[in-house]
């Protein structure tokens, strides 16, 4: 059997020398979909971010495929193939939506390549391409942010709650976005989230994160069609 594409090993960090996350085992096959769920200040953005090398790691190991990624920077997780669409937004608000598309790809070619799946995706984006991105709805840029991200087709997408502050129908759309991304580009995502339906209703695997740690886990089946889960997140 092959090895798993993103595999978490007792994985311990924090800031400073307080620890956030502690010993998180967590495993990512190709082209399937994991969510981790949490209340807010669980640690699921400091899981993302020390897996991009944001944030060291203070013990435990984070292995790509077969290759030893604990104490990589950023952009050598960038280059081997995992990329990351964070919480706090990092569009460029002054360049058109075309100029952030194009910021996730290296070539015109590889651009007008795969524009038509974005377009078969969010056609809205392709509507709105001479538009400054800072000038698109919430819900808008929150598209642009997965555009950009899937058109740089990596291994792997590590989503920060992207259903956050969406509305029912653009909750399903990203769903339907990130269920594409994995069947038809065999895209493996790790995704961080508070939405309970949402998550359920595109992963594989779930994870429930207290306190920095993984308290629960299976297949949304498993875990009772999410009653439990909802407990977990009721604030
Ligand atoms: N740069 C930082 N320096 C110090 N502490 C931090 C830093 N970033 C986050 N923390 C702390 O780490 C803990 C986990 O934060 P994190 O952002 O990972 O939570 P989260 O689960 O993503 O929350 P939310 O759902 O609100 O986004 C919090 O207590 C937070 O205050
Ligand atoms: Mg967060």
């Amino acid at each position: 059997m092959s090895s798993p594409l993103l595999c978490l090993n007792d994985l311990t960090s924090g800031y400073g020398s307080a620890a956030v996350l502690h010993d998180i085992s967590l495993e990512v096959d190709r082209a399937r979909i994991v969510a981790v769920l949490g209340k807010n200040g669980m640690g699921k953005s400091t899981l993302l971010k020390t897996i991009m090398g944001f944030v060291r790691p203070m013990s435990g190991r984070i292995m790509f495929g077969e290759e030893d990624m604990t104490n990589v920077g950023p952009n050598r997780m960038v280059r081997a193939g995992v990329a990351h669409a964070p919480q706090e937004h990092t569009l460029f608000p002054d360049l058109t939506v075309e100029d952030n598309l194009r910021l996730g790809v290296i070539s015109d070619r590889l651009f007008r390549q795969r524009l038509p799946e974005i377009e078969a995706v969010f056609p809205r984006m392709i509507e709105r391409l001479r538009q400054s991105a800072g000038t698109l709805s919430g819900g808008e840029q929150k598209m642009l942010l997965m555009s950009r991200v899937l058109i740089a087709q990596p291994k792997i997408v590590l989503v920060d709650e992207i259903s956050e502050g969406l509305q029912p129908t653009m909750v399903n759309r990203m769903a339907e976005a990130l269920i594409r991304a994995r069947d038809e580009l065999g895209i493996a995502v790790l995704l961080v989230e508070q939405h309970l339906s949402f998550a359920l209703s595109v992963a594989d695997q779930v994870a429930m994160m207290k306190l920095g740690e993984i308290v629960e886990r299976g297949t949304p089946q498993e875990l009772g069609e999410g009653d439990r889960l909802a407990a977990h997140l009721a604030v």
